[in-house]
């Protein structure tokens, strides 16, 4: 029984689809949530400087006594999980964007994955596609605009239809099994781009994100360190590097919001 509290990272507000998650699971765990929303969107960074605000991230949750610290954030991720993991000496869950069930699923058509510019360039997600069954099945498309969008709390389907049309149109008739949501802040607009992909794409166009899927690994490996709380009441702390007084109304709206799958 460790009552510590479990840290989240990511540029931003996007991590909290997956504190969503992880609070369904683990209602008895609490949180420090951490948004680095003065630096968002880090899609369009480079790895260095990715690297440089992911590490100081994690010092600021490592500094408020967390115990495990899951990397809400694709970008991180793939940017510099490994570094991270070799840096700190708690453990670091990470997300993985959900190609291999989308891969998985028996109708015919392509699998859509939407990420940053940042995700979709580097090596580990592409060592993830080319570990696919059919590795061209999977279209890696970047879309950026996005983030920076969801970040300002827009969430009617037109504020979005301009950046939809200039990622996805080449892409229009295609038949298309999947969609990959793999930004974590993409959930929050689940419903939005799963309605434009109804309209432009045949098949079915099912949605897939990873945060159900780290939440259990975060499950598996606080049991497997003995480091689960039994006691604790899925209180959440939250911390962010921009204004407070625009962000935490923006992260109360957020963790009220459904996000659609
Ligand atoms: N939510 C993040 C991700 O999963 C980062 C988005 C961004 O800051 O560009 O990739």
């Amino acid at each position: 029984m460790d009552t510590r509290p479990i840290g989240f990272f990511d540029s931003g507000l996007g991590g909290l689809s997956v504190l969503k998650s992880t609070l369904a699971l683990l209602p008895r765990e609490d949180y420090i949530y951490f948004g680095d929303n003065l630096n968002a969107p880090y899609g369009d960074k480079s790895i260095q400087e990715i690297t440089r605000l992911t590490l100081e991230g994690a010092d600021l949750l490592i500094s408020h006594g967390v115990k495990a610290i899951v990397l809400a954030c694709n970008t991180a991720t793939g940017s510099c999980i490994n570094q991270i993991r070799e840096r700190l000496s708690l453990p670091v869950i990470s997300v993985e964007p959900a190609i291999k069930p989308a891969c998985k699923s028996p109708e015919e058509g392509q699998v859509l994955m939407l990420a940053t510019a940042a995700t979709v360039r580097l090596p580990r997600y592409r060592a993830l596609v080319s570990r696919m069954p059919d590795p061209a099945r999977v279209i890696s498309i970047p879309c950026p605009g996005l983030v920076d969008r969801i970040e300002q709390g827009l969430f009617n389907p037109s504020d979005y239809e301009d950046i939809l049309e200039r990622h996805l149109k080449q892409y229009h008739g295609l038949a298309v099994s999947g969609i990959v949501l793999g930004c974590t802040h993409y959930p929050f607009i689940g419903d939005i781009i799963k309605a434009y992909a109804q309209r432009h794409f045949s098949g079915s166009c099912t949605l897939y994100d990873g945060s159900e899927g780290t939440a259990r690994q975060l499950e598996r490996v606080l049991i497997k360190k003995g480091l689960d709380n039994g006691n604790g009441s899925g209180k959440v702390t939250f911390l962010t590097s921009g204004d407070r007084d625009r962000c935490l109304p923006l992260y109360e709206t957020f963790m009220k919001k459904q996000h659609i799958l």
